[in-house]
């Protein structure tokens, strides 16, 4: 089977990597994935994925047919690096981009590794990665200062680094490297502290630049490249208030109930940003609409009770 579904993906384009109908088969091979990615996490350091995202991840790179150039966006102690070292094709680069500083989290759970530095993973992360040494192209630091640092074209851009709004209008510089074909990965997306990522996918998607693929758990969105984007809007100042609340509200009309929750306490967040007056009446909206829904209703708190501040990561 698996010959013949990577057969069938390559068979339409003959430059590009995967097809849309490859991609969107594996989104749903990704659905009843079972203790098959529990049991591929098991040979990579730490990650924050699940065990569905893992599996579909593993498929993907290992169905390349060729080495890739992969940006990842946000790296922590290096789950995601060792996936996609370990599944693409030998000759694969990967380009990691992180800061390597804790958040209050971060240092709590790290605390008894023998590697601990009170401010800094990064040596967790060296140690974790080791193996794929070879694999990897680091640029360290803060996105803001490390994102116009490469300009080779990208196969797969990996973005899980979006918690804060500084960082939304540095997207389009990985975007535009991204070439037509190549495959997007928004990790962010349904997380109630990115809300930034939504209204710009739906600008882009809306523009024609990116057809959605489908999406894996209750995270990860999955794009592919449809074209180049001749010029970005500026994504925090440059676009009304009302036009990214619409664009949000296109979004949130695609999704069944719970990933529409999430979606509905990140729109709130941004209305915070915004400062809207209703926020306790959409709060209170969102709390009756989603009552069966524990997930939407934890982020709802976690949302309220930042009233609005900033968040790293
Ligand atoms: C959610 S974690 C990544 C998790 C990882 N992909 C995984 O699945 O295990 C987000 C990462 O983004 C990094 N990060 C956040 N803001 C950043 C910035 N402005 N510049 C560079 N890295 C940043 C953090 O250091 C953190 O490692």
């Amino acid at each position: 089977m698996w010959t013949l579904l990577k057969k069938t993906g390559r068979r339409d384009e003959a430059r590009s990597l995967f097809t849309a109908r490859f991609v969107r088969r594996l989104l749903k091979l990704a659905q009843r994935s079972g203790p098959v990615g529990a049991n591929i996490r098991e040979a990579l350091p730490p990650s924050m994925l699940s065990d569905g995202e893992i599996f579909f991840l593993d498929l993907l790179l290992s169905a390349a047919d060729r080495p890739v150039r992969i940006a990842e966006l946000g790296c922590y102690l290096g789950g995601t690096t060792g996936l996609f070292a370990r599944a693409a094709p030998k000759g694969t680069k990967i380009e990691v981009y992180d800061l390597f500083e804790h958040n209050g989290a971060s240092a709590r759970r790290l605390k008894a590794d023998p590697l601990f530095d009170p401010k800094s993973f990064f040596e967790i992360w060296r140690r974790n990665t080791a193996p794929y040494a070879d694999a990897i192209d680091l640029a360290r630091g803060d996105l803001r200062e490390t994102a116009s640092l490469r300009s080779e074209p990208l196969d797969i851009l990996y973005v899980d680094i979006v918690k804060h709004r500084s960082l939304v209008n540095l997207m389009p510089r990985f975007y535009d490297r991204l070439a037509t074909g190549g495959i997007l990965l928004h990790q962010d997306y349904f997380h109630w502290q990115s809300p930034w990522l939504v209204y710009q996918m739906e600008h882009l998607l809306e523009e024609g630049r990116f057809e959605l693929l489908g999406d894996v758990g209750f995270n990860m969105t999955v794009y592919r490249k449809s074209g180049p984007c001749p010029a970005h809007p500026d994504y925090l100042d440059g676009i009304s208030a009302e036009r990214k609340l619409a664009l949000f509200d296109a979004a949130i009309a695609r999704y069944g109930h719970s990933k529409s929750g999430m979606l509905a306490v990140s729109r709130l967040r941004l209305v915070q940003e915004i400062g809207g007056a209703d926020q306790a009446r959409l709060a209170a909206e969102i709390a009756e609409t989603y009552e069966q829904s524990p997930r939407v209703l934890r982020y709802l708190r976690a949302c309220v009770d930042s009233a609005g501040q900033d968040n790293v990561w």
